[in-house]
């Protein structure tokens, strides 16, 4: 597999571009975050708060408020000069981490589909990737607890955990995260944990692992202002956990930008402070869109898997996803991602959709779908395979 090929996403979206398609392809909203944060940016520059090289681990407003953050929030105790570190969004506290946390050779471990950056990071830091694959079972996604213990050797160092996740909208349970602490403490492994759809969760409880007993010394916890509040362009992200894993992830990210998004940093600061009530209004209006979405392509037919988590939704075509998706921004002007890009084994049959879009799109998105047959429902029409 070719990871620093061309992205699926970047071929989908000018597929999308050239035929006029609605892209539920990338994940990002088509609506503008919360309009203080907006102007709390504006008022940073106009004042010059950031405009010059910011502190290297970030300024101190918005150390202080992860740390908060993840007091209030969850009960952690982080420390906000020596446990957090903010990065050019989580992208790069996820390749700073791998890069830092490993040695070339080193197992790392994570579970299929991945966000595509896990399988670039490893390649990058020389790890060995080892995954554990994730599977529909009466509608929720979950992990055979034997597979995982198998796929921790030797030379196993990392697990890069992802929840709520992407693309599935799994949001790893309190049992499933339990074996994986269990796994960390017995074999000493260190956990990086990508939280950044921690604020959209519809359905279950988004636990951090580094909650759990004995992992508080061995994670790092990742998150992102970008999908929080609807400002991906943004890219203000951080990582929190233990001094001596946040220097080494820190002294790799001094090569790679040194600092970034100055201004965005006061603004996050300030955002941080009031995210329980933003965070409240945004989930419900993604419900709200999810059930849009979902509701209407199982009426039309569809299976799909409706993710608790997320903006991403799950059709599951049986077979052909990636050839169906190829060609539905022609045939129904419709773009979307073929999960197929997001494993290591040949798994084929699902199809990605995004619906952080304005309730208008997805419902035209889904009258325009309703007029296609999934393949499964057409076998022996001549389907994709
Ligand atoms: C699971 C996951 N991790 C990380 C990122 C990247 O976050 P950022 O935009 O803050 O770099 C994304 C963005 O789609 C994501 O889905």
């Amino acid at each position: 597999m070719d990871v620093f090929g061309a992205t699926i996403f970047g071929e989908m979206s000018e597929l999308a571009a050239s035929t006029d398609s609605i892209n539920l392809g990338q994940g990002f909203p088509d609506e503008e975050g919360p309009a203080e944060l907006l102007a709390a940016a504006q008022a940073a520059i106009a004042a010059g708060r950031g405009n010059q090289y910011p502190p290297s681990r970030g300024v101190g407003e918005l150390r202080r408020a992860i740390a908060s953050h993840q007091r209030d929030f969850y009960g952690l105790d982080v420390d906000p000069d020596d446990g957090v570190l903010v990065t050019v969004g989580a992208t790069e506290a996820i390749a700073a981490a791998v890069l830092g946390l490993t040695q070339p050779g080193d197992g790392m471990l994570t579970f299929e589909p991945y966000y595509d950056s896990y399988a670039a990071c490893a390649v990058l830091a020389g790890a060995h990737r080892a995954v554990v694959t994730l599977r529909p079972q009466d509608g929720r996604w979950t992990f055979d607890p034997d597979e995982l213990r198998a796929a921790v050797t030797s030379r196993t160092r990392l697990v890069l955990l992802n929840s709520p996740h992407n693309p599935t909208g799994k949001v790893f349970t309190a049992p499933e995260l339990r074996l994986i602490a269990e796994l960390a403490v017995e074999h000493d492994l260190t956990v990086v944990t990508d939280e950044v759809y921690e604020h959209l969760v519809f359905d279950g409880e988004h636990i951090p692992i580094s909650t759990l007993p004995g992992m508080a010394g061995r994670t790092v916890t990742i998150s992102s202002a970008g999908k929080t509040f609807s400002v991906t362009g943004w890219k203000v992200g951080w990582a929190s956990g233990p001094a001596e894993l946040i220097r080494r992830i820190a002294g790799v990210k001094q090569f790679l930008t040194y600092v970034g998004s100055g201004p965005f940093q006061y603004a996050v600061a300030d955002g941080l402070a009031t995210v329980g009530e933003h965070a409240a209004r945004l989930t419900a209006q993604l419900r709200a869109k999810r059930d849009l979405l979902v509701t209407g392509l199982a009426a039309s037919g569809f299976e799909v898997l409706s993710p608790q988590a997320t903006y991403f939704a799950t059709v599951d075509l049986g077979h052909g996803a990636e050839a169906w998706c190829r060609a539905l921004p022609a045939t129904a002007g419709v773009a979307g991602i073929p999960t197929r890009v997001f494993y290591d084994s040949h798994v084929d049959r699902y199809v990605r959709l995004a619906f952080c879009k304005r309730a208008d799109v997805i419902e035209e998105a889904v009258r325009r779908l309703s007029g296609t047959v999934a393949p499964a429902a057409r076998a022996g029409l001549g389907a994709p395979s």
